[in-house]
């Protein structure tokens, strides 16, 4: 069957005429090149166990055990992705690009859809080589010259947990006396694999702009998350059952969205290891 590559609206791309079981390296290179063009591939009526999963990650790099969400049981290298009837909020509704408080942050993960809601739950993805592109010739020159620091401590850490509400994440993340990382990263970087130009800075886990005090620092992330958060730089993905999403981590943002009370959503995740970032 012929291999196709669609761009999808707004962001990423579907795949077609592939099965992820037992990819051949001219595949894999295939895949690779298009999380470096689009940032994210979406494919459907895939069938992959738990370890066919974990083959498929492996095809991309080493797994990068996620040191937060509770694994699968019996699979410590998948991260479980859950909300059950009774709970109220869901993992990563703020939008978010996993791991960027890492020193070498993580290429991107593998989301499986295990148990859909009737309807909801949909996941949106924001190009980030896009929002970089449409940035008017002076800020690209402006965010060209700036860092940006980025941390787990105020997502993971035990503060994080003091609300009442987010006492309900017990059982799915934890682990706060890991989230000790703090980061820095060009604001523009170069996508490893493309070379392509991205926006390197998200709401989850940037703290600041290094060379701007703080009101302009936080004056300038919500004008870049404003500018992110336009809708045709994304593409809302629908879940059915056997499908996938691969996204890149040094392209997208994404945002799961938390639209289905009352019924149970249960994800598996895994995530592989990237490089260090480059302006
Ligand atoms: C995540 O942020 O990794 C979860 C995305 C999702 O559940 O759709």
């Amino acid at each position: 069957m012929t291999i196709r590559i669609t761009a999808a609206s707004g962001a990423g791309a579907y795949v077609e005429g592939m099965q992820l079981q037992n990819l051949t390296s001219a595949e894999i290179a295939l895949l690779r090149e298009g999380l470096g063009e689009h940032g994210v591939l979406f494919f459907r009526e895939q069938s992959l166990t738990p370890e066919q999963h974990i083959a498929l990650a492996e095809g991309f790099g080493e797994i990068n055990i996620n040191r937060f969400f509770t694994p699968v049981d019996g699979y410590p290298k998948i991260a479980q992705v859950l909300k059950e009837p009774d709970q109220q909020k869901n993992i990563g509704e703020k939008w978010h690009t996993d791991h960027s408080y890492d020193q070498l942050p993580a290429l991107g993960s593998i989301l499986v859809a295990r148990e859909l809601p009737t309807s909801g739950g949909d996941t949106i993805f924001s190009s980030m080589f896009a929002a970089f592109e449409a940035l008017e010739p002076a800020m690209k020159e402006k965010l060209s010259k700036l860092t940006a620091t980025h941390s787990s401590r105020h997502a993971f850490g035990a503060k994080a947990y003091e609300n009442e509400s987010e006492k309900e994440f017990a059982g799915r993340l934890g682990n706060s006396q890991a989230a000790t990382q703090d980061a820095v990263h060009p604001v523009i970087i170069r996508h490893p694999i493309s070379g392509k130009q991205a926006l390197y800075v998200n709401p989850g886990f940037t703290l600041h702009i290094n060379e701007l005090d703080a009101a302009e620092s936080e004056a300038l992330l919500a004008q870049i998350y404003a500018h992110c958060q336009n809708e045709r730089f994304s593409h809302r993905f629908q879940w059915e059952q056997g499908s996938i999403a691969f996204w890149d981590n040094r392209a997208t943002w994404h945002s799961a969205m938390n639209d289905y009370a009352g019924q149970r959503r249960l994800m598996h995740r895994i995530t592989v290891a990237g490089t260090a970032l480059t302006a």
